[in-house]
């Protein structure tokens, strides 16, 4: 890999030089993979999920012994979507009519596949022409079964998983599972940002996936390891940085991977040589003012009683009993069934998250930027 532009990704995976720690994570994973275990695993948005997956494939590439299919099934809306997906990607892997690639292209054949180019990544498109429910239900588990067969060990990462519980059709975690326990040489990855829907799928004794994977922690990365991370990278960039301006960083952010990463991107892009909180003030009000009109429009998006307990969460920073006496009074939000009705639909928006277990339970809002936003206003 190129060295970057600028060594803090905020798009994308850079590649293990620009990824700090989570050592325990990868290990887990890697060893979960070679022992042919699948694992699931939830967290926040944001906090390094899909970068994880993508360091963990790099590192199980460069021993090429595996094939890693990374499929984001965000934007799918059915198991016809999904399908194609799959297709797509094993199609990628194979892309020459040699070979496997032959093989998959005459397998592949059978579904009258549509090629084309998209427009925007100038990457071939296939679409497979499926019309029949009962031939759209058998056609994962063909083309999985199809891999499986080449007898090279298959890693296959599904993240944002939890959009299958979105699809019409309600059988695809059963159809799934079913042929997981047919294969010999394909590991899952499953992962996904909604812990509600995630625990349904997983954790629920009555549905197809209860108990069929070993489960993974991703939490912030530990403050230390990030701290000396942010120090030698910007050192590796020929930037000197005080520790305390990492600590401001850090906790402005509170430790949480995206806004730390954007914001330290933000500071490499003013190109000065010795960084200070001024210099990290000055990228906060920039980010602020590109954001100002996405968060106002929130406002609008928002009745008044939500925007009000929004504010009242973003003030607490983090609120483990939102119906205490205190906290309603405190920011005069009426009465409990007010509260409850208006915090269920901020969950519904993603405009705050419940993340921690029993006693450490708490409520915060997603958008680290809009929470600092809002303490200032
Ligand atoms: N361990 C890490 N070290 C450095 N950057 C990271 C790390 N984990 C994630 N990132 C970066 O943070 C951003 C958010 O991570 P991402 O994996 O997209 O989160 P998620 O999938 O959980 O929403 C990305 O730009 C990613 O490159
Ligand atoms: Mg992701």
């Amino acid at each position: 890999m190129e060295k970057p532009s600028n060594p803090f990704g905020i798009n994308y995976y850079l590649g293990p030089d620009y990824f700090c720690d989570r050592e325990i994570e990868t290990n887990l994973l890697l060893s979960n993979i070679a022992q042919q275990k699948h694992t699931t695993f939830f967290a926040l948005r944001r906090l390094g999920k899909s970068a994880l997956i993508h360091h963990v494939f790099h590192l199980l590439k460069k021993k090429r012994n595996q094939q890693c299919i990374y499929i984001d099934i965000y934007a799918t809306q059915n198991l016809k979507d999904l399908t194609n997906q799959l297709a797509n990607s094993i199609f990628s892997l194979f892309p020459e009519k040699k070979g496997i690639g032959k093989s998959f292209w005459d397998f592949i054949s059978l579904f009258r596949p549509v090629l084309s180019i998209d427009e925007l990544s100038g990457t071939p498109e296939l679409s497979l022409d499926i019309a029949q429910p009962k031939q759209l239900e058998k056609t994962i588990p063909q083309l999985l079964q199809f891999l499986d067969k080449q007898k090279i060990k298959t890693v296959i990462a599904l993240d944002e998983f939890q959009q299958i519980l979105s699809y019409p059709e309600k059988n695809v975690e059963a159809l799934l599972r079913t042929i997981m326990q047919q294969l010999k040489n394909t590991t899952f990855i499953f992962c996904g940002s909604n812990q509600a829907m995630m625990h349904e799928i997983f954790n629920s004794a009555k549905r197809p996936f209860y108990a069929s994977c070993s489960s993974l922690h991703l939490e912030q990365i530990d403050r230390i390891l990030y701290h000396d991370f942010i120090k030698k990278t910007f050192l590796n960039y020929r930037i000197k940085i005080q520790d305390d301006t990492i600590d401001y960083i850090l906790d402005f952010t509170d430790g949480y991977t995206y806004y730390t990463q954007r914001l330290c991107h933000d500071v490499v892009e003013l190109k000065t040589k010795q960084v200070n909180e001024t210099h990290v003030n000055q990228v906060i009000l920039s980010i602020y003012y590109e954001m100002k009109g996405i968060f106002f429009q929130y406002r609008n998006l928002l009745t008044p009683t939500q925007w009000k307990l929004l504010n009242a969460i973003a003030m607490e920073g983090n609120v483990s009993k939102p119906y205490a006496s205190q906290f309603i009074q405190k920011y005069n939000l009426g009465s409990s069934a007010i509260v409850k009705r208006s915090l269920e639909s901020l969950l519904d928006k993603e405009m705050i998250y419940k993340n921690g277990l029993a006693v450490e339970m708490h409520y915060a809002v997603y958008d680290k930027f809009l929470m600092r936003w809002l303490q200032r206003n």
